[in-house]
């Protein structure tokens, strides 16, 4: 079907022939931790609090809030899939939120860094969150490595302790708020093993909103992933 319809997490569908067999990876020595929910807001100039019953900022840092309170509990989107109501309710969420960063450009050099997902509605990353577990593993931060001055971006899914599944992109800024990327290969590693897969497609997403913890995004697909950023940088 659509190769064209590529995603900024999409993973080809993993079968468990993507692993190769007896060699599960190692149980996670760790597990995911909490979700950071320090909603900050950057230096906004302010109006007297008299003037208004709730000035921009202070809006924007409760549709913020909003959003991760409403993320906090879904498993990076798994138990979403099953409650449609909580789902409309994070999309409005994530509307209100875009609507602060409408003017946002958001392509530019505060895009580079290493992300963490910390919810979707991609069927993909919520497939595998859910399954790893049948491979002896669980899954990890996924993250998305962006590089805006190298062009490059890296979608990975890590499998601690050493396990990680990573696809390698090129990618362009066309838009203030919209990326092109196209996968150039992927690779399947663990402690002493590593299976390079072929490229398989291409397609842009849009960051909606972003600022110095989060940034909200819709893909070519329609799917939302509302993801943060990472206390460490990660590295092939
Ligand atoms: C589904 O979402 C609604 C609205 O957020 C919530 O009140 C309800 O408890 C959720 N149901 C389940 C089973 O999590």
């Amino acid at each position: 079907m659509a190769v064209m319809a590529a995603a900024p997490f999409l993973l080809p569908a993993l079968s468990t022939s993507a692993f190769p067999s007896g060699r599960s990876l190692p149980n996670p020595s760790q597990s995911r931790g909490t979700i950071p929910c320090h909603p900050k807001l950057r230096h906004s100039s302010r109006t007297p609090v008299a003037a208004r019953s709730a000035s921009a900022g202070e809006s924007l840092l409760l549709a913020k809030a909003d959003l991760l309170d409403l993320i906090s509990d879904q498993a990076r989107g798994v138990r979403t899939e099953g409650n449609a109501s909580r789902r409309a309710g994070i999309v409005r969420a994530i509307d209100a939120l875009a609507l602060y960063g409408k003017d946002m450009v958001t392509t530019g050099p505060s895009l580079s860094a290493t992300w963490r997902m910390m919810w979707t509605t991609e069927k993909e990353q919520l497939f595998i969150i859910k399954n790893a577990r049948l491979f002896g593993t669980e899954t990890g931060d996924v993250l998305q490595v962006i590089d805006v001055g190298k062009g490059l971006l890296n979608n990975v899914i890590t499998f601690p302790p050493s396990g990680v599944f990573f696809v390698r992109s090129t990618c362009e800024a066309v838009s203030p708020q919209r990326v092109n990327f196209r996968f150039t290969s992927a690779v399947l590693r663990g402690n002493s093993w590593q299976i390079p897969l072929p490229p398989f497609g291409q397609g842009w997403f849009e960051s909606l909103y972003l600022d110095e913890d989060i940034r909200v995004v819709k893909d070519i697909r329609g799917d939302y992933l509302v993801i943060d950023r990472a206390p460490y940088s990660w590295k092939e």
